[in-house]
């Protein structure tokens, strides 16, 4: 039987890269656009997911937004949205899909984070605030959930070469971006894709709890 995979905000970026993954090694991709399931919405996401009867075997949480605001200058109903569609929904998504990868004595959560959430830049606070408790939520998940077999973990990407990336830094900032990090560019979103497919996926089987930093070394220096 192919193994079934949901991954969350896969119209682009990393999300699309990380279906294309799933699906080249046989994967049944669950996709869903926002109008299925909006992630800023909970009704819509116990909408969503209980209409899914299939068994799923891996959460990609990857949906992410990042409107970026000075603390002095920050607008709280962004905030919230920000903290709804990062930390809220991947939470929602654990807690209902967790129970049901227990039962069937496999799982594979895999939660988006980001460099922000261990380091951190000018007007990037409830970015930084949800990525951080998006890690902090990843370890208690998978204390409670490694022995049923179900692994939970946080890729937290540097610099990917995103419409998300491309909206928050001009062509110059990306270019001093490349000059100051170790590897000089950005990832492609399959990169990441690559990273987030294995912790995903059968093939670990013992990495769980952690937050794996794909960064190009910029945490390092
Ligand atoms: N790009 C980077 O450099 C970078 C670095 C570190 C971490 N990350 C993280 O990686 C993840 C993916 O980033 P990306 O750059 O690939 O993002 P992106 O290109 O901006 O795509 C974001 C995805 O999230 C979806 N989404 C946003 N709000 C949603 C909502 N309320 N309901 C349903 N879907 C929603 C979007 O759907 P629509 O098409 O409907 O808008 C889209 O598919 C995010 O968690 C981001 O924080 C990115």
């Amino acid at each position: 039987m192919n193994k079934t995979v949901l991954i969350t905000g896969a119209s682009r970026g990393i999300g699309k890269a990380c279906a294309e993954k799933f699906r080249e090694y046989g994967y049944n991709v669950l996709a869903p656009t926002r109008t299925e399931m909006d992630l800023a919405s909970e009704n819509s996401i116990h909408d969503y997911i209980g209409s899914i009867t299939a068994p799923i075997h891996a959460l990609v949480n990857n949906a992410g937004i990042n409107p970026l605001a000075t603390v002095g200058n920050l607008n709280f109903d962004d905030a919230h949205a920000m903290m709804a569609t990062n930390f809220w929904a991947p939470v929602l998504l654990t807690n209902l899909l967790a129970p049901r990868m227990k039962e069937q004595c496999y799982g594979r959560i895999v939660n988006i984070s980001s460099i922000w959430s261990g380091v951190t830049k000018s007007g990037r606070s409830m970015y930084a605030s949800s990525k951080a408790a998006i890690n902090a939520f990843t370890r208690t998940a998978a204390v409670e959930y490694a022995e049923y077999n179900v692994l939970v973990n946080a890729v937290a990407p540097g610099y990917v070469n995103t419409e998300l990336t491309q909206i928050n830094n001009t062509p110059e900032q990306i270019e001093t971006i490349k000059n100051n990090l170790p590897i000089r560019r950005l990832a492609e979103p399959s990169e990441i894709a690559e990273l987030i497919f294995f912790m995903a996926s059968e093939k670990n089987s013992f990495v769980t709890g952690q937050t794996i930093f794909a960064d190009g070394g910029y945490s390092i220096i």
